[in-house]
């Protein structure tokens, strides 16, 4: 069964876009238009799943959802040529999510890592939302019938449901998906892209834990909006060894902080690690941290500095952002019009 290839992702509105955000998605994104119909959608609905003290309220949301879709574009994701809207506008999503509330199972959902980090020790008090997350975001993918998702390594295990709720959705309605004329399976099943130097970022003060976007030490990430002299200050002050770097990759394993450092430079100078390490190896990490923060001005500068030109004018992005929701509903109706007719559901 042949899909047309399409390329889905997406990036929550919850403020510190960071280091780890651009190269093991944003800047993956951009790649991949050359060779595939791109949809890129900042997923508003996800961003509430957590309390609302933590995603910040209503105006801070909104803010938020113009600098991703500001992010995209400074990266140079091309709007015009591709889509980019808000998950919101969409009402396919939502709908899709509860069809597939009901194709998934709880022993399914009471597996996925992320839901036991982000719920923690109070599981009681975490939002039916939080819990469900994967289930929309399979919806997000599969509204599209994606064939591809450039995702993070963190993401693996959503893009892994992603694919048995296709399948278990492929043959529980197998009868009626053939008789509606949709062939042998109505869902492709989802491949993650998940590859190169960078597909798990890690903190700046702790090499074994995640950079991310909600840890209180603004000092462990790198902001896409920080100008040169934060990236500078926070590069310099980034946790190290006190061994030189390696001449070859097979050194860097149980050594996190430098494996990270190499990782980043070779993803932002589109370079393997062992290329990084043949020009490096043996040097001091003063000497590497003063090249990577030249490299990292040079790459993140200009995309910081037109991420905060681009917020300035709001209207200009919310038009951006309604006129691919206009296009993304096109695809997501049809969507939405076969899987009623497959599921058995009336309709217009
Ligand atoms: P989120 O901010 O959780 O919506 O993540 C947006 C994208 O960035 C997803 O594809 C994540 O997998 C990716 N991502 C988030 N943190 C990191 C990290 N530390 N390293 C690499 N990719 C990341
Ligand atoms: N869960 C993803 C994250 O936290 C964001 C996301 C939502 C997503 N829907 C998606 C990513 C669909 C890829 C495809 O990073």
């Amino acid at each position: 069964m042949a899909f047309k290839e399409r390329v889905f992702s997406g990036v929550q509105p919850t403020g510190n876009l960071h280091l780890g955000n651009y190269l093991g998605a944003i800047k993956r994104f951009v790649e991949l238009q050359a060779n595939y119909d791109c949809i890129y959608c900042v997923v508003d609905m996800h961003a509430i799943t957590v309390p609302l003290s933590v995603w910040g309220g209503p105006a801070e949301l909104t803010r938020n959802i113009r600098e991703v879709a500001a992010a995209f574009i400074a990266c140079g994701v091309d709007p015009k040529r591709h889509i980019v809207f808000n998950q919101s506008q969409v009402s396919g999503h939502a709908e899709l999510a509860w069809v597939f509330n009901c194709v998934a199972r709880l022993g399914w959902l009471n597996r996925m890592t992320q839901f036991k980090d982000k719920a923690g020790k109070d599981r009681e008090n975490a939002s039916v939302g939080l819990y469900a997350y994967p289930n929309l975001m399979a919806a997000d993918i599969l509204l599209y019938r994606a064939t591809h998702v450039p995702v993070g390594e963190d993401q693996k295990q959503h893009v892994e449901l992603t694919r048995d709720i296709a399948q278990k959705f492929n043959n529980d309605f197998h009868e009626s998906i053939h008789q509606h004329g949709h062939g042998e399976a109505f869902f492709p099943l989802t491949e993650p892209l998940i590859q190169g130097p960078a597909t798990r970022i890690m903190s700046f003060r702790d090499g074994t834990k995640k950079m991310s976007k909600s840890d209180p030490s603004d000092y462990s990430r790198i902001n896409l909006t920080d100008d040169a002299d934060a990236i500078a200050q926070k590069i310099r002050k980034a946790k190290t060894d006190p061994e030189p770097l390696p001449s070859e990759q097979a050194g860097l394993t149980k050594r996190p902080e430098a494996d990270n450092l190499v990782g980043i430079y070779a993803a932002l100078a589109d370079i393997t690690k062992g290329d990084v390490l043949k020009d490096f190896g043996g040097s001091q990490f003063s000497a590497f941290k003063g090249a990577l923060v030249d490299l990292a001005v040079a790459k993140l500068g200009p995309i910081g500095a037109e991420m905060k030109r681009l917020v300035r004018d709001p209207t200009a992005i919310d038009a951006v952002l309604v006129d691919g929701a206009d296009r993304a509903r096109t695809i997501a109706d049809e969507t939405m019009k076969a899987v009623k007719d497959i599921v058995g559901f009336v309709r217009r």
